[in-house]
């Protein structure tokens, strides 16, 4: 696919990289579709051909160009690309859902290390891409806080009439940040849900390309993003009486402070989780029904707290307390010292579970 690039498109980028700011961050911006991933691609094309070590963060986790959705990924240049997932990967950051909504924290703070992580790599242009979540008080939080943590030196707004000015309003009188608006290419196109659901599905398959199933046993590895397994089990005949209790098989118990988790195989109902609660004495029980489980994306990290990859998660045993995971053969289960579970769920083949 070849870039169209408009003159003033042209003239913007060479503003930009005429500044003399090393390392330098550059921050697009812009709702869904205008062309921000094409713009950084052009940007980073520009930067690399001026003999810059050129990185990218591409802080994207639902239309991720350089690595997996559900991830923030780092991918540096070594020459020209045509699209932004031809940069080498250098690293990622788990986020566990394709849209920043609902995840604010992890996106911001996954973001900010992927960035730092170009600095320390030595990259004299960090080009930042972004989501389209651009409107509303989400929106407005999201790009605040984005930048005042990043700080970068450039942000490109690339909009069709108006749509950034209220994300654009506070940050006019920093004087750290020079704001460069870039109108939309005409040759920029809608992509619909099924596009984008079809885009996804294609990049969960290229990350789990010939990965194999390992069990991983809860005595070996930390998880977080669930509450399974950050408590103390229960007594095996405690577990039996729960079980009564519930009129429901449940495969795991534990007691985290003042929280029964259950791990159950049929659903339990409000009304039983209240009547458990107050014959276990916790103030609140958290049952996890192992269906809704099965299928969640997991991000793998090593005992340095490293995103080494995403896996799947394919079934929990209770009694056995072992995971049973989809993992790519990149990864060296041994190296796995922390799970955390998503909240995205696919089948193996990287199909969307709806
Ligand atoms: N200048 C351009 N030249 C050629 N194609 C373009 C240009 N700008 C955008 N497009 C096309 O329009 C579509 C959307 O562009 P792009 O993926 O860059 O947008 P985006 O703002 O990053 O979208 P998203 O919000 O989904 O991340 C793509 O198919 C892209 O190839
Ligand atoms: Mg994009």
């Amino acid at each position: 696919m070849s870039i169209s690039i408009s003159q003033e498109w042209k003239n913007c980028i060479l503003q930009v990289l005429s500044k003399p700011y090393r390392p330098h961050i550059i921050f697009v911006v812009g709702a869904p579709d205008v062309g921000k991933t094409t713009f950084c691609c052009a940007l980073a094309n520009a930067a690399v051909e001026q003999g810059l070590i050129t990185m990218v963060v591409d802080a994207d986790v639902g239309q991720s160009s350089i690595g997996p959705p559900t991830t923030i990924g780092l991918g540096r240049l070594k020459g020209r690309i045509s699209h932004l997932s031809e940069a080498e990967y250098v690293a990622g950051f788990f986020v566990g859902h394709v849209s920043p909504m609902g995840h604010l924290l992890p996106t911001v703070v996954g973001t900010k290390l992927m960035t730092d992580k170009a600095i320390s790599s030595g990259a004299d242009i960090v080009i930042v891409d972004t989501t389209g979540l651009v409107r509303g008080a989400i929106g407005r939080e999201l790009k605040w806080n984005k930048v005042r943590l990043i700080k970068p030196q450039s942000l490109i707004a690339i909009e069709r009439g108006g749509e950034l000015a209220h994300l654009l309003a506070p940050l006019k009188n920093l004087k750290w940040l020079q704001i460069h608006s870039v109108s939309v290419s005409s040759a920029a196109k809608q992509r619909d849900r099924g596009l984008r659901k079809f885009h996804r599905e294609s990049k969960f398959r290229d990350a789990l390309e010939g990965a194999r199933e390992v069990e991983l046993s809860l005595q070996d590895v930390a998880l977080l993003g669930t509450w399974l397994g950050c408590g103390t089990p229960v007594h095996s005949s405690f577990l039996s009486h729960l079980s009564e209790v519930a009129d429901a098989e449940i495969a795991h118990a534990e007691r985290c402070d003042n929280i029964g988790v259950l791990v159950t195989v049929e659903k339990v109902s409000e009304d039983a989780a209240r009547w458990i609660a107050s014959r276990w004495g916790v103030n609140e029980v958290i049952a996890i029904q192992l269906e809704q489980i099965n299928g969640l994306v997991l991000g793998l990290h090593n005992a340095e707290g490293e995103f080494l990859s995403i896996g799947v998660l394919l079934a929990y045993d209770g009694p056995s307390k072992k995971l049973r995971v989809l993992i790519p053969s990149s990864v060296d289960p041994k190296d796995v010292a922390l799970v955390v579970f998503g909240k995205h769920r696919i089948n193996p083949d990287g199909s969307e579970m709806t």
